[in-house]
């Protein structure tokens, strides 16, 4: 637990942040997990990736942008990412964190650029996830989602199961019929917030995922928990709801064995796959969620 909080703030250390993201080692550090730097590297993942039967959004790191450039870059990165992928007729969406698009400059910033890229998608035929963050961008976020969806109907977004308030906010969406992405929740959140155990956050994941297959739109599960998996898979069936009218999500990377399991028993799987220069606070969430991963980060570094 002390381990997870110290990397996480990690995480939030912009110095660090610099160094490491221009450090010679950046590539052998993140293989695992991030597809590579450039957009081609991704597409060319996200091809290999449907042609198995895999289903993916595309994520072009970055967070908390400062400037007006970087958040015009952003859009700018995604329009690119959209244009790949009416190009190849990928089965891809993408995902957005709102921090990326200027939210912490003005939240009208933010929508326009947000805006360009969710209309965009709906020309090629594609749509937007909307990544939540931390709780203080919790309201802002679902403010966009239901305004966007409102307008253009092509957009998902995230309800993390560690978040006291998330029951009342994954029922207004459903009552909107907005497409959920259901998560356990990546951030370092105090308890009057967050649920701090563990096992307080699975058995309101399932509850959330239970509401979510009864009255959502084609929701997607995102998790690795296998525990969680098995009995999402067992109230569906319990309940007769086809394996087309839901989808899981899993991070590249994570689950190797996991995604061939799905696809072999027929289920819609999709990879949220991240790309881009910009990953270091990505990573160390990753690491956060699971410490042993350092060993193994450790033990490729030696080997070199
Ligand atoms: P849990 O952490 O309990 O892990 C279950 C098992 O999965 C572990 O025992 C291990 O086998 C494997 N595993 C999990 N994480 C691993 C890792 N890093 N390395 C190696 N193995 C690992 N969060 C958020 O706050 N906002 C968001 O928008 C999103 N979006 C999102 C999209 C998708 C597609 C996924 C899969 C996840 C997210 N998340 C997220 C992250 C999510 O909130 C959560 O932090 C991670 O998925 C880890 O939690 P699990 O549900 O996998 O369970």
């Amino acid at each position: 637990m002390i381990l997870r909080h110290l990397l996480l703030w990690l995480s939030r250390r912009p110095g660090l942040r610099r160094w490491v993201e221009t450090s010679p080692m950046a590539r052998r550090l993140t293989s695992r997990f991030i597809a590579g730097q450039r957009l081609e590297e991704a597409v060319a993942v996200a091809l290999r990736l449907n042609r198995m039967g895999l289903l993916v959004t595309l994520d072009h790191l970055g967070e908390h942008v400062q400037s007006h450039e970087l958040a015009r870059a952003s859009r700018d990165a995604y329009l690119e990412a959209l244009a790949e992928i009416r190009r190849l007729r990928l089965d891809s969406t993408v995902s957005v964190k709102l921090s990326q698009f200027g939210m912490d400059i003005s939240e009208e910033l933010c929508w326009e650029h947000v805006e360009a890229v969710v209309a965009e998608a709906a020309r090629s035929g594609s749509s937007v996830e909307v990544d939540m963050e931390s709780f203080d961008y919790v309201d802002r976020t679902l403010r966009l989602v239901v305004a966007m969806h409102e307008k253009y109907g092509n957009l998902r977004g995230v309800i993390q199961a560690y978040l006291r308030r998330s029951e009342a906010d994954l029922e207004m969406l459903c009552e909107r019929g907005i497409p959920v992405r259901l998560c356990k929740g990546a951030y370092s959140e105090p308890p009057a917030r967050a649920f701090p155990r563990k096992s307080e956050v699975n058995r309101n994941f399932l509850r959330l995922a239970r509401i979510l297959l009864d009255r959502g739109v084609y929701p997607g599960f995102a998790t690795h928990d296998e525990r969680l998996l098995t009995e999402i898979r067992l109230y569906a069936r319990q309940q007769g709801i086809p394996s087309d009218r839901y989808e899981f999500q899993m991070l590249y990377g994570i689950r190797r064995d996991l995604e061939r399991r799905f696809l072999e028993d027929g289920y819609r799987l999709r990879l949220y796959v991240p790309y881009g220069d910009a990953w270091y606070p990505y990573f160390m969430r990753r690491l956060a969620e699971r410490p042993a991963n350092l060993l193994f980060l450790l033990k490729n570094l030696v080997r070199g």
